[in-house]
């Protein structure tokens, strides 16, 4: 059965559809990026849907005038083989059936795919966040924590969706961590601290005598509570997503101040704290710079910056995995930086690979050639 109802995908959920983004709930998924090519391949059929895309829906994702091409309804009696099939023609595919065996599809569709494109072509129709479908969960509450207030009748990947729901779960019970004796709450496509090994080195690594300190990315103010619990004073805490701003005032209920900067607040500090996003891969969405440092902005920028925001005995702290040491040496040095020192933790997680190593860099301007040219 072929639908052209005129439905509109969200801006977030439009993303997904193009790009697979969310990733950001699931621990230790460090994958690089989906590619943003269309979810419609230019070989494929087209016949439109009209589900055109609003430019206002788009502004973010600069994919302003983009048609979602081929949409067709599938319901209980469509096997996994056909709805791959008619994906991999282009199409998009609503679901009409019994929501607890749209997941089932989308499980055997993961069994015969690792694309995410085609795993986000597999849509749920909400209406005000509604779902009238058989044994569908109530999805208002996580649908306005990701999107914001219902606005009508919505297309959403059921992948994304049940990312949303997984996320509002998330946000409600809090992830324990052992450093802080405390949950922490993250909000949905904000960096959530499931590792704990990083918010450890940052819990047990020696002091610098410390009035002032910065924590930049802040993410859900994981870290600045462990730097306030212990008992530092005075944190500032900064990030360019608003939504991880939001998300760690809720968190740190006042005690550091958190401020929406691109990485340095205004000042100096005697312990400024990073951990970059550490893949330097490319970003689609907003929701990317979580995970994604493109070419490296935020951990040079920083790297870069510091030398400026510390005071004379400061120390600035880098959290990092995955990339080389050499690769690292390399920018301190391009940076002007030094490294007091540097210690390891290797991940506990279930999936953690042997070689994940994350290290806490100790740095500080170079003294020893205090001119060094900054690439
Ligand atoms: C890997 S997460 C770390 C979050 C948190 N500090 C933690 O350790 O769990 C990186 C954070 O940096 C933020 N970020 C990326 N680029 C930034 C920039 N230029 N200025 C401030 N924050 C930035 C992201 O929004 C994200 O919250």
């Amino acid at each position: 059965m072929v639908s052209t109802a005129n439905l509109k995908p969200s801006s977030g959920i439009l993303s997904a559809i193009l790009f697979g983004f969310h990733r950001l709930e699931l621990p230790g998924d460090l994958a690089p990026a989906c590619s943003g090519s269309p979810l419609v391949p230019s070989s494929a059929p087209r016949r439109r849907s009209g589900l055109r895309v609003s430019r206002a829906a788009l502004r973010p994702f600069h994919l302003a005038g983009t048609t979602l091409l081929n949409l067709i309804t599938v319901d209980d009696t469509t096997s996994a083989d056909r709805a791959l099939r008619l994906i991999r023609q282009g199409s998009t595919l609503r679901w009409e059936g019994d929501f607890h065996n749209a997941r089932q599809l989308l499980a055997a569709l993961g069994r015969r795919t690792r694309h995410v494109q085609h795993l986000n072509a597999l849509l749920i129709t909400t209406n005000d966040y509604a779902i009238r479908l058989r044994r569908a969960p109530d999805v208002a509450a996580a649908c306005r924590e990701a999107y914001g207030p219902p606005n009508g009748e919505r297309l959403i990947p059921l992948r994304e969706l049940l990312g949303v729901i997984g996320a509002h779960q998330h946000r409600k019970r809090g992830i324990y961590l052992a450093a802080l004796n405390a949950r922490i709450h993250p909000h949905y496509g904000v960096f959530a601290p499931t590792r704990s090994e990083y918010v450890d080195l940052v819990a047990a690594e020696p002091l610098p005598p410390t009035e002032v300190a910065f924590d930049l990315g802040t993410g859900t103010g994981v870290l600045a509570a462990v730097l306030l619990r212990r008992g530092i004073t005075k944190v500032v805490a900064t990030d360019n997503n608003p939504r991880a701003v939001a998300c760690a005032r809720e968190n740190l209920r006042g005690r550091a101040e958190v401020i929406e900067a691109d990485l340095f607040p205004p000042g100096r500090a005697d312990l400024v704290v990073c951990n970059p996003p550490w893949v330097p891969g490319r970003v689609n969405t907003m929701l990317d710079t979580a995970v994604y440092d493109e070419d490296s902005r935020m951990l040079r920028g920083f790297l870069r910056g510091v030398g400026d925001h510390l005071t004379p005995d400061g120390e600035a702290w880098l959290v990092m995995g995955i990339r080389p040491q050499e690769e690292m040496l390399a920018e301190f040095r391009a940076a002007g930086l030094r490294v007091l020192g540097r210690t390891g933790a290797v991940p506990t997680h279930r999936r953690a690979r042997s070689d994940e190593t994350t290290y806490l860099w100790r740095l500080r301007p170079s003294d020893a050639n205090p001119f060094v040219e900054k690439a």
